[in-house]
């Protein structure tokens, strides 16, 4: 049996104008990448911030390899990595001097400070880029500076908020060999993120969110087989309905039938069909 790595228990936050978690459950296993998945405002850098201890739930528990953190939070801190949303690196300072501050807050000996920035920037392909500043460097390259500077401490947990936000296609899919590459590695990963794509192929599994609560959590291959195997989409004249077939056959003969009246297009089902279909039902 593997172990679980995080559990989280009922949270629940309240802000004073708005109620951000509902009480939210989930555990995720050891060596797992998990992602939250949900529109803005859906509560999920709110449950990254209090795994982070960056703010209080307003109830609910949190447990790290069965210790709860809000008894041990020293011990907590050491164990997780943040990637916040912003890239928040000193711009004015080098690739290296932005790793090794966050070493010495972290109180790493020089010499492991020095090991660990040996072996991370070569795992994120910068070695090259060392001795740059921040601001000299593209997007891609601070995001993977972000990441190698949450995992300076070698933490069990990442957590990793939006990692691909704003990013050019194939910078994004640069990001996400990356990221599996850190998991393969054997850090545990809480991913979150607003597009269908990414969790469908970085997660092991993944939770929907929507409006401070979990819908439902399975794995992506899961969440799209119970829908059907194929997607009609049928243009009408001001919407589009898509139709699912577990069968092929069954696929086509509707898209001949329809074409005859419509613009059509069949494809494979993916994660976007799942949270639409959410939504449609939320209505
Ligand atoms: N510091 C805060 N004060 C008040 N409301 C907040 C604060 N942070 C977030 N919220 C609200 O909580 C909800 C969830 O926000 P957030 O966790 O940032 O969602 P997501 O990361 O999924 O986009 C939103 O309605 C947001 O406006
Ligand atoms: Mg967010």
């Amino acid at each position: 049996m593997s172990n679980i790595a995080l559990k989280i228990e009922n949270l629940v936050k309240r802000y004073p104008s708005v109620l951000a978690l509902k009480g939210i459950s989930f555990e995720i296993k050891e060596k797992e990448l998990f992602a939250l998945l949900g529109p803005n405002g859906a509560g999920k850098t709110t449950i990254i911030r209090i795994i982070s201890g960056l703010t209080q739930p307003t109830s609910g528990n949190i447990y790290i390899f069965n210790k709860s953190i809000f008894n041990n939070p020293i011990w907590a801190k050491n164990q997780i990595g943040i990637v916040p949303q912003t890239i928040n690196l000193d711009l004015e300072l080098s690739v290296e001097e932005n790793l090794l501050i966050h070493g010495f807050l972290y109180r790493m000996s020089l010499d492991q400070i020095k090991k660990r920035i040996e072996e991370l920037l070569e795992l994120a392909d910068l070695t090259f880029r060392r001795k740059s500043k921040i601001k000299e460097l593209s997007g891609g390259m601070r995001r993977r500076v972000l990441i190698i500077r949450a995992l300076m401490h070698n933490p069990k947990i990442l957590l990793l908020d939006e990692p691909t936000v704003g990013l050019d296609p194939h910078i994004r899919r640069k990001i996400w060999s990356f990221i599996k590459n850190i998991q393969s590695n054997g850090t545990t990963i809480l991913l979150t993120t607003h597009y269908m794509e990414e969790a469908e192929i970085l997660a092991d599994r993944v939770a929907f969110i929507f409006s401070g609560k979990i819908i439902d959590i399975d794995t992506p291959k899961n969440f799209v087989n119970r829908l059907g195997n194929y997607a009609l989409d049928v243009y009408l004249q001001n919407k589009t309905k898509t139709f699912y077939f577990k069968s092929k056959d069954e696929a086509e003969q509707e898209l001949l039938r329809y074409s005859k009246k419509y613009f059509v297009s069949l494809r494979r089902v993916n994660l976007e069909d799942v949270f639409l279909t959410y939504m449609e039902k939320k209505k």
